[in-house]
């Protein structure tokens, strides 16, 4: 099946087995009203089953990745509607805090500018993050007289070494791309002007991979937090095993034997060869 292409805050380009979502409500900084969250979590399960999208990257439009919630239309405007509050709390957790975070396919995110409170939780749910140098990230609920709620404390203590958590959580001061790299909240960053290069870059070399080992090196990893360590073992054996029937061993029969022929050295690069590894 493929996804469904018009959405109100959202944009979806597909191209090269690499699926772009960009929040776009730029006009609001791409504030995360109830629409958006209840487009997102439908968009991410149409991808699921969308062939032609092997990798996600998430992004947002204009100066700013994400402003967080809207904090007008979710804690104004459904203040007095129970009901509404909690259905949109519920789908704005869900897709951040689990859909993400167990997604079958690779997600990634491109934070091009402003990346505030809520927002944390998009880019801790994703596998891989990547920043400008001039993005400008803060946990601004303090500064508002709140404080990191909802999903955002959780994704703190997922990724943050605990002085920064408490830090940034009990200051509200700004941090950037470089900064957020070397924390460990990202994978690296780069100048505005090469953001989007060097994330496709990354997600095309994704989009090269054998999608199952990818799904399965996932689940390998994530699971195994939770997990002791004969649970992960006992886990990770299983899962090869699924991975050898779902392929029909090709990691045997085209991926180590292409390299007992010869034909490429895994260790210089993937099976798929862009003629680094190939001799
Ligand atoms: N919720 C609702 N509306 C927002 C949000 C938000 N999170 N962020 C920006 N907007 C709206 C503004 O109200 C404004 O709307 P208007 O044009 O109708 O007046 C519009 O977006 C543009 O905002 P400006 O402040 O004019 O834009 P600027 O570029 O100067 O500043 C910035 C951008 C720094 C993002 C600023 O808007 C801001 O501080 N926003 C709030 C950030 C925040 O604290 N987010 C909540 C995190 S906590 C959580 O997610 C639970």
């Amino acid at each position: 099946m493929t996804a469904k292409t018009t959405y109100e805050t959202l944009k979806l380009d597909i191209s090269d087995g690499i699926a772009v979502i960009t929040l776009n409500r730029p006009e609001k900084r791409n504030a995360m009203s109830p629409a958006m969250h209840v487009e997102m979590a439908d968009l991410l399960e149409d991808l699921r089953y969308d062939n032609t999208a092997r990798v996600l990257v998430l992004t947002g439009a204009g100066t700013s990745f994400c402003s967080g919630m809207d904090l007008k239309q979710f804690f104004m405007e459904l203040k007095e509607d129970t009901d509404a509050y909690n259905r949109i709390f519920r789908i704005a957790t869900e897709w951040r805090l689990r859909t993400l975070r167990y997604y079958p396919k690779p997600t990634i995110c491109m934070i091009n500018g402003y990346c505030f409170g809520g927002a944390f939780s998009i880019v801790e749910g994703a596998d891989l993050a990547f920043a400008a140098d001039e993005a400008t990230f803060g946990l601004s609920e303090i500064n508002f007289k709140m404080f990191p709620g909802g999903s955002v404390s959780k994704s703190m203590a997922n990724l943050f070494r605990p002085r920064d958590a408490l830090f940034y959580g009990m200051t509200g001061r700004n941090f950037g791309g470089q900064a957020a790299a070397e924390m460990g909240f990202i994978n690296m960053s780069f100048p505005l002007a090469d953001l989007e290069a060097e994330t496709m870059a990354i997600a095309k070399e994704l989009a090269a991979k054998d999608p199952i080992a990818l799904k399965a090196a996932k689940e390998a990893y994530r699971f195994s937090l939770e997990m002791t360590s004969d649970a992960a073992i006992a886990f990770a054996s299983a899962k090869e095993a699924e991975v050898q029937l779902l392929q029909n061993d090709a990691w045997r029969k085209e991926g180590i034997g292409d390299f007992m022929a010869g034909k490429y050295r895994p260790g210089l690069g993937g099976h798929e060869g862009d003629g680094e590894s190939s001799d």
